[in-house]
């Protein structure tokens, strides 16, 4: 088994919290790519759902397997969202951000009832921060913003190279919102929820890729087979 397996073993499980007539949220990133191509076989055999996408990417490939869309304006509250992550632990807290949607990540996880994270075994870590922690930041003043960010870290026990990200293109990559990305390497982060009430007094800082306390079940699918963690009651069978 491969780890594309993995994940579309995780998105076929997380299949199993979507009922007809829910309002979802679709993530961004492979694994979430692969809840969707599912979610669009459903639609096409009479599966009623309405859903917003965490970015551009996603809602172009919705749309062509013609899934029905909507927006949060229109549809300010969701039953559910589906979408990985880069890094998951034990306590079901996150860093998001590496295809850069973590903005709109949030915001529709945060409008909705329940969220499933999906995710290859790749993904489970025991203390966050191996992965590069992606911070949305507005491009006016982003050298100020890093050097503030940089020292707030550090009061918070964090210190590590911070990286403007570069596109494929060689350029500044551009957030679906017209932000730019910080990735920053702190290698271990010992007190997430320290760093990320630290992080939020950067003024030109949009949003930190510390997802906590907003996932309820995580779905993880590696050789030795499904792992569900969960906040909420499971009423599905885990073997898949
Ligand atoms: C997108 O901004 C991210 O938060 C993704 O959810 C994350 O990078 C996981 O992507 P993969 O499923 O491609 O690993």
């Amino acid at each position: 088994m491969s780890t594309d397996d993995w994940k579309r073993q995780a998105a076929e499980q997380a299949l199993e919290y979507v009922e007809d007539g829910m309002k979802l949220g679709l993530g961004t990133g492979s694994t979430a790519a692969k809840f969707v191509e599912l979610l669009g076989g459903k639609v096409r055999s009479g599966l009623k759902v309405v859903c917003v996408p965490t970015s551009e990417a996603t809602r172009s490939q919705a749309a062509a397997l013609g899934i029905p869309l909507t927006t949060l304006d229109d549809t300010p509250e969701l039953d559910l969202t589906v979408d990985g992550a880069d890094e998951i632990d034990e306590e079901l807290r996150l860093i998001k951000g590496g295809g850069g949607a973590l903005l709109r990540e949030k915001i529709v996880a945060v409008a909705s009832d329940r969220v499933v994270i999906i995710a290859d075994n790749s993904k489970r870590v025991d203390v966050l921060g191996k992965f590069p922690l992606p911070l949305e930041v507005v491009p006016f003043g982003i050298r100020a913003s890093e050097r503030l960010i940089a020292k707030l870290a550090e009061d918070s026990g964090c210190e590590g190279d911070i990286k403007l990200r570069i596109g494929t293109d060689g350029k500044p990559f551009v957030t679906d919102n017209g932000n730019l990305i910080l990735d920053c390497a702190f290698g271990s982060i010992d007190d997430p929820e320290a760093l990320d009430d630290a992080l939020k007094l950067v003024p030109g800082l949009v949003e930190t890729g510390l997802f906590l306390g907003v996932a309820d079940v995580g779905i993880i699918v590696g050789p030795k087979g499904v792992e569900v963690l969960s906040e909420i009651d499971i009423d599905f069978d885990e073997d898949v």
